[in-house]
């Protein structure tokens, strides 16, 4: 083999992924991508990003445990925080990889930046998994707006995290 294919010490090949985020709370879509993201890896890290913590409608503790359960079937996928940057969380755990969901091309400038700024801080690279098109018009802040208003969102996030939600903004 061509020792320019050598893969770095402390660094694999994409066995094990991130998939970074607030999940404020989790929806169908954000599933959708871990469980093809579990597909293709040996190991998928679920990382709620804590920085900035205060500003959620869910504790990053709740958004951790919501996605435990959530994702408890898929025996690969591991759910965590992170703090600070992304590319030293990589770092710390040997991650090559992160896997982001693309459901737009709004989504591609900002995704884009992101991916190209984490490749130059610590050459870690980022994979886009293209949003299925049910769930391309789906975010966690339209969830929240919706079910405070009292909308139906049965059918973007999982019972439990439907159930939470009832719980904190519903009427009921
Ligand atoms: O679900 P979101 O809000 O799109 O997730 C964004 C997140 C948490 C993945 C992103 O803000 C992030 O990676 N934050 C960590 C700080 C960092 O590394 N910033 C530099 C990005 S180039």
């Amino acid at each position: 083999m061509d020792s320019a294919n050598v893969v770095p010490e402390g660094r694999d090949r994409v066995r094990r992924v991130v998939c970074p985020g607030s999940f404020d709370p989790v929806t169908n879509g954000h599933l959708d991508i871990i469980n093809r993201a579990a597909l293709l890896h040996d190991e998928v890290l679920v990382v709620v990003g804590a920085n900035q913590s205060k500003h959620g409608l869910f504790t990053v503790e709740e958004r951790v445990e919501m996605l435990r359960e959530v994702t408890s079937g898929l025996k690969n996928v591991e759910v965590g925080t992170f703090r600070g940057l992304l590319v030293e969380f990589c770092r710390v755990n040997g991650v090559s990889a992160i896997v982001k969901g693309l459901r737009a091309v709004s989504d591609f400038e900002y995704e884009m930046e992101m991916a190209q700024m984490n490749y130059r801080l610590a050459e870690v690279e980022t994979l886009f998994i293209a949003a299925n098109p049910v769930y391309s018009f789906l975010r966690s802040s339209l969830v929240k707006e919706i079910c405070r208003y009292g909308g139906d969102v049965t059918s973007l996030v999982p019972e439990l995290v439907y159930e939470r939600l009832q719980e904190r903004l519903g009427s009921g």
